[in-house]
């Protein structure tokens, strides 16, 4: 059966927010050290300390926000330990990933420092669970104050005459879990102490963000937003696709095909949770002024065989792709409510989109997603529907294709299409109403494998990468294309 796609490129439907494009950092691993932070004398290629390498890829994808320092890192986290000389910093044992040696050599001026050479927004993360109101607001005033102040001399003292501009602040993280092990009642009393002396000083305004619920604790998100939802700016959402149980997740190589399904569809989930979580939202919120910010999501297996199981290092196949590519797809569609998402994480740890190795560097194939899908950042959503065949396995079914549209500022359409089956190719027609000109110029660009745990290594690093798609043709404003089996494909179509 042909999947149907109508797109109406004349009716809007929101605007994707850029930051759903967003990304995540811990102090967790090989992400923040090595993946990021070398130091000055390391022989990797650097800037200040930071990997030009990765600074390269990461501007590539035009990445626009990116949070830290954590993840339950943050609850732990004490600032203050990594601000000074850099020698003269606190050395600590990561507690809570790995047991290694934290000698705090990244910290906030280098956090910074990253984002400006990303040009990217920062995201922080302040500490509810182990840290104090006095510590989280004298952060701000360090980071964003101009003027006289002791955090400001402080700043000035550590070599930054001019405050930062940050935007966005987390009030906690994961407080019903790592984050203090809290009841959403608590969690929102402390939630509007906290926030009250998070201040905005001159020009910088900060977009609090409160911490919200896991997965399907639809409780924690109705008690939350009863109770502070107009002490706060935005929300979060965490969800990680899981092919197996917490204890036994399953590999991300050379997984089967039962597991393949259990991750496409779980991926999938994500479309309900948002779904049933903005409804709630709606109640204290109907005009949609708080955002819902999925601040970590992404594919979680077992790490691989021979690593520290605290750094959550795990590969990455086109499998991972799909999930990306899908999970951007449900975003879109949600974009009246999701103003911003960040992929967990964004180097070496759960699904990222860079690994390394000493020197060398390889990109995803979920890298790849995020480069052929930022057509879309800060695009116009179009009106789309799907009549999709169904992907069946054993006793389940799913929809095979799932689609997005955009329109850019220069009235390009963009096309996202994600064929989930990895054995059946899928033949799709588009209908396209609503076009300004008849003339219509189609292009694209396919990812694709030919086995289900195609991955990109330091030895094949381009293994699993974009190529020209050219299975389309065009009658009209009818586009007929073949999606390969397990592939993600974007088609710019200009209509003159
Ligand atoms: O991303 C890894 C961890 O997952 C984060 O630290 C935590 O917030 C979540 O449980």
């Amino acid at each position: 059966m042909a999947n149907r796609v109508t797109i109406n490129a004349d009716l809007a439907a929101g605007t994707i927010n850029r930051n759903i494009y967003g990304h995540f950092s811990e102090h967790l691993g090989r992400c923040i050290y090595e993946g990021i932070w070398v130091g000055e004398d390391s022989p990797i290629p650097n800037t200040n300390g930071i990997r030009n390498d990765v600074v390269a890829a990461l501007k590539n994808i035009k990445i626009p926000v990116l949070r830290w320092p954590g993840g339950c890192f943050a609850d732990e986290y004490h600032w203050k330990d990594g601000i000074g000389p850099r020698e003269a910093r606190k050395r600590m044992i990561n507690t809570h990933w790995g047991g290694v040696v934290e000698n705090n050599h990244f910290g906030t001026h280098e956090f910074l420092m990253l984002c400006e050479m990303l040009e990217c927004e920062p995201y922080i993360s302040g500490n509810v669970g182990s840290g104090t109101v006095q510590e989280m607001s004298e952060w701000v005033e360090y980071m964003t104050f101009d003027g006289v102040s002791p955090m400001a001399e402080l700043r000035q003292e550590n070599g930054r005459e001019k405050p930062w501009k940050v935007k966005y602040f987390g009030v906690g993280n994961e407080n019903w879990g790592c984050g203090g092990n809290m009841r959403p009642e608590y969690y929102a009393d402390l939630y509007r102490r906290y926030q009250t002396y998070v201040r905005n000083y001159g020009e910088n305004k900060i977009h609090k963000i409160a911490c919200g619920p896991n997965n399907d604790d639809y409780r924690w998100m109705d008690v939350v937003m009863r109770e502070a939802h107009w002490m706060m700016d935005s929300i979060s959402l965490h969800y990680y696709t899981v092919p197996g149980e917490w204890t036994a997740k399953g590999a991300a190589t050379g997984f089967t095909e039962d597991e393949w399904y259990s991750t496409v569809k779980k991926a999938l989930w994500m479309d309900e949770l948002i779904t049933r979580h903005s409804t709630i939202m709606d109640r204290y919120d109907p005009n949609k002024r708080i955002g819902l910010i999925v601040d970590e999501w992404g594919t979680w297996f077992d790490v691989e065989p021979g690593t520290n199981p605290g750094f959550l290092y795990q590969q990455n196949t086109i499998r991972d792709a799909l999930v990306a590519g899908v999970t951007l797809n449900i975003f879109h569609d949600h974009c009246d409510r999701v103003q911003m998402a960040n992929i967990a994480q964004v180097i070496n740890v759960l699904q990222s989109v860079i690994l390394t190795e000493g020197e060398k560097m390889v990109l995803t194939p979920t890298y790849h997603v995020f480069d052929m899908y930022k057509v879309h950042q800060d695009a116009t959503l179009l009106t789309t529907s799907i009549d999709s065949a169904e992907y069946a396995h054993k006793d389940q079914k799913i929809p095979q294709v799932s689609v997005s549209a955009s329109k850019d500022s220069e009235g390009r359409i963009h096309v996202s299409l994600c064929n989930l089956d990895n054995q059946s190719g899928a033949d799709v027609e588009i209908d396209l109403r609503g076009l300004t000109g008849l003339n219509l110029t189609v292009s694209g660009t396919e990812l694709t494998a030919s086995i289900k745990d195609a991955h990109n290594t330091f030895e094949q690093p381009d293994a699993v990468a974009p190529t020209a798609y050219q299975a389309f043709s065009v009658n009209g404003t009818t586009i007929s294309a073949k999606l390969s089996p397990m592939s993600v494909t974007v088609l710019e179509l200009i209509a003159e």
